[in-house]
């Protein structure tokens, strides 16, 4: 039985405790946060102790996983911490604030299992399209496409979304992270990027809460994307363009919208193309998916994925961005 930790008991936290406790082969052997009734509610949950203090962690030797799951602000922080303690590191996304953060948690996973939480390969649609592309069902890439947005909140400045400091970007780094991880997957790496940010209802500057991206690869395919906290009726969407059709995915389930992937084949003498059309009405099975796989790659040095190097990949396409958007100029991934 591996005995985790879970560092920062908010909303993501709570999502990943409740994998561990259902997972056979994981249980949860401490619950930290800063904010006791946040520890406390998991506590009672899932029947473990709590602390306040994250380094409580590292003097544990019978917690061979930690879970960080706080604001941005202290990810790479509790990570290198962790790994140094010979702790196996499930961090959330992004991986730190910046590329220097999340090459000091690359460089801090020597010989343990860190994994990045790109919880959304693990959605149904999207592995399933991701499957097809790579059985050549679309043909050669020639670009993506994606959104994604939900509306934001009065009162993001006085949340951690809001501060520079804890969050290290607005939402260009929020959600746009997971595009760009999405994009690097089915692509690569980019070889130039631009972007422009926006920051018009959310008091938040200097963070952004829209920000438009543009990729470009050496073979010509081209990447766009548009992340928004002003997206007034949630929205994703992913879409992938090959020579002979496409495959895309809308809807991430609640209030996203249902899931499902439309594949378009087209036909040689042109006009409506081949349509098929594949639902994914189920309850979100990222998550446990997304534990499975961690949990196999500890135990049985499986394959898995949200690697450092994908982190690292993630993370130097948002900077490429963010040095676009400031300079107005194309950078250099
Ligand atoms: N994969 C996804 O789709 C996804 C979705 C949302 C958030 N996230 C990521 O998960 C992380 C947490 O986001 P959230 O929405 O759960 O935030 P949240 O604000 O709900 O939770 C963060 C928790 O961390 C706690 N915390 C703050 N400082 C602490 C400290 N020093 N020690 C211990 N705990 C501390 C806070 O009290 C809070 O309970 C972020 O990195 C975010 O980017 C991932």
């Amino acid at each position: 039985m591996i005995r985790v930790a879970v560092v920062g008991c908010g909303l993501i936290g709570r999502r990943r405790a409740a994998e561990i406790h259902r997972h056979p082969a994981s249980s949860l052997g401490l619950v930290v946060d800063i904010h006791p009734p946040a520890a406390a509610a998991l506590a009672e949950e899932f029947d473990c102790p709590t602390a306040t203090d994250w380094h409580q962690v590292l003097e544990d030797p019978s917690l061979g996983v930690v879970v960080v799951s706080t604001h941005n602000g202290l990810l790479a922080e509790i990570t290198t911490a962790a790994l140094a303690a010979g702790k196996h590191v499930l961090v959330e996304k992004p991986m730190g604030r910046n590329l220097a953060e999340a090459q000091a948690m690359a460089a801090a996973a020597t010989n343990r299992v860190l994994k990045i939480g790109f919880n959304h390969r693990y959605h149904p649609a999207l592995a399933r399209a991701h499957q097809l592309y790579r059985q050549g069902l679309v043909g050669e890439l020639i670009n993506l496409r994606a959104y994604y947005g939900h509306g934001g909140r009065p009162g993001y400045e006085r949340e951690w979304r809001g501060d520079p400091v804890l969050a290290g970007g607005g939402e260009l780094t929020d959600q746009g992270v997971h595009i760009v991880d999405l994009i690097h997957w089915f692509a690569g790496l980019p070889q130039e990027a631009f972007a422009y940010l926006q920051t018009v209802v959310w008091p938040i500057e200097p963070l952004e809460d829209n920000g438009f991206g543009l990729f470009r690869y050496p073979n010509g395919v081209v990447a766009n994307f548009h992340t928004s906290w002003t997206q007034w009726k949630n929205l994703f969407s992913f879409e992938v363009f090959g020579r002979e059709g496409s495959l895309s995915v809308s809807g991430l389930g609640r209030s996203y919208g249902i899931e499902r992937l439309v594949i378009a084949r087209r036909r040689p003498e042109g006009g409506v193309p081949d349509l098929t059309e594949e639902v994914f009405d189920q309850p979100d099975s990222s998550w446990r998916l997304e534990w499975e796989e961690f949990i196999a790659a500890i135990t049985q040095g499986e394959v898995y994925q949200g690697t450092p190097a994908e982190g690292l990949a993630a993370m130097r396409m948002l900077q490429a961005l963010y040095q676009a958007a400031r300079t107005g100029a194309v950078a250099r991934v």
